[in-house]
């Protein structure tokens, strides 16, 4: 048969071809094994979780996690993640799902919101976010046609709890907190909005796609904590990724809700087709089993014990990036960051320029409009000097003219 071009050509490849020519596909990208990147990949570190997650990987390639009742072995680790991440999120009693990620689960809750106001009579509902809060809000605000008021920080980068007072109306329905944001990696005042909150009679959502299973584990080493969690009276559904700092590989995150009623929200029934009802929690149809069965492996794996000593291998190296980083003339960490998460800037040197020689050695540091970003996870505790004594001669070269813009994600195409 003839094939289609060399888009699909006709004759299939083997294995070994094909698998040679992903190692020459690869060699370009970034170096994560070898810490160099810092917030796209979690490395932890962990030669045995590594190979868990093959083995895992290998056996969930082709099962499929739409129908509980064909696998109900995906069923029974849902529940299990989603009751794991309730016990160190602080909930007792509520309920809430995995989802492929804090995009996704960010997603659920603005979607749970929407419903929740429907019932309120509420028809062109808005949120309230802090404008440091992850873009996915914006996103999720997008696709879902709901209204997102971004309001200003104060001097700590933390959400202005005023300035959010002030943006309330009958139409707000949902006030967001970060556990810590990305930018600052600051933690917002989560006591004042969710009390905020419920004074208005108004949902309370903590984004802890990032902190949620760190900051269990930084509390009890005893590190200072403001209350972030379910804890907090008026807290009513949170987001923890277990595909960050719960070193699952990705594609796992859970969204978890203070009453169990709102989780009834959160899915889709359609009852209408001729091939059966159809009812989903979650936006995907087909979901893949794998990252289920890696994240409830890896939580089982690591156990309480595990996350805490990862947490220490954090918190130390953190204190080494940053006493590094304050050592260097001209470079600072920019507020009073919660956790390991920070940008570094300069009033003084072009930190552009600092990123394009990090970045001709090797770092790949995510730019923002002011500094670049650092995300530290364990396995950069073997690299840490090497990457201060680079940004020591990268602040001391003299050189202007920032290269790359403040990128996160993609950028279209023109
Ligand atoms: C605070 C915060 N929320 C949400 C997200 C989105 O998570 P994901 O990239 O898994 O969709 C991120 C990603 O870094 C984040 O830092």
């Amino acid at each position: 048969m003839d094939g289609f071009g060399p888009a699909l050509p006709a004759a299939g490849r083997g294995v070994e071809e094909l698998l040679g020519e992903v190692d020459e596909l690869t060699e370009g990208d970034a170096d994560w094994r070898g810490g160099r990147t810092f917030s796209l990949v979690y490395n932890a570190d962990d030669p045995e979780l590594t190979r868990l997650h093959d083995e895992i990987g290998r056996r969930f390639l082709a099962e499929n996690a739409l129908n509980p009742f064909a696998f109900p072995s995906l069923g029974r680790m849902e529940q299990e993640v989603v009751a794991a991440a309730a016990a160190v999120t602080g909930l007792a009693g509520g309920g809430g799902t995995m989802s492929s990620g804090g995009t996704e689960s960010i997603f659920l809750a603005v979607h749970t919101a929407r419903q929740w106001a429907a019932e309120q009579g509420v028809d062109r509902p808005a949120i309230v976010t802090a404008r440091t809060a992850h873009p996915a809000f914006a996103k999720a605000c997008h696709y879902l046609g709901v209204e997102q008021r971004r309001v200003g920080t104060g001097p700590d980068l933390r959400a202005d709890v005023e300035a959010m007072a002030s943006a309330l109306d009958e139409r707000a329905v949902l006030l967001v907190a970060s556990a810590p944001c990305y930018p600052f990696g600051v933690i917002d005042p989560v006591t004042e909005i969710a009390a905020l909150a419920e004074r208005r009679g108004v949902l309370c959502h903590v984004d802890a796609c990032l902190g949620g299973w760190l900051l269990p584990f930084w509390e009890r080493l005893g590190e200072p904590v403001g209350p972030w969690d379910f804890r907090v009276p008026g807290v009513t559904s949170l987001s923890a990724d277990v595909h960050k700092y719960g070193y699952a590989f990705k594609g796992a995150s859970v969204v978890l809700y203070r009453d169990p009623a709102m989780v009834r929200r959160q899915w889709f029934v359609f009852d209408d087709w001729p091939g059966g009802l159809y009812g989903s929690a979650t936006t995907a149809g087909t979901r893949p089993a794998a990252p289920i069965a890696g994240a409830w492996a890896t939580i089982r794996h690591l156990g309480a014990d595990g996350y805490l000593a990862k947490a220490r291998v954090v918190r130390d190296t953190t204190r080494r990036f940053r006493q590094g980083v304050d050592a260097v003339p001209g470079l600072a960490v920019t507020g009073e960051p919660d956790l390991s998460v920070f940008e570094l800037a300069s009033s003084v040197l072009d930190i552009g320029a600092v990123g394009d020689v990090m970045d001709e050695r090797g770092w790949h540091l995510d730019r923002q409009q002011g500094g670049l970003h650092l995300m530290v996870s364990p396995y950069h505790a073997r690299v840490v000097e090497r990457f201060l004594a680079d940004l020591a001669e990268a602040a001391a070269t003299d050189r202007t003219g920032a290269g790359r813009d403040a990128t996160y994600g993609a950028v279209p195409p023109s």
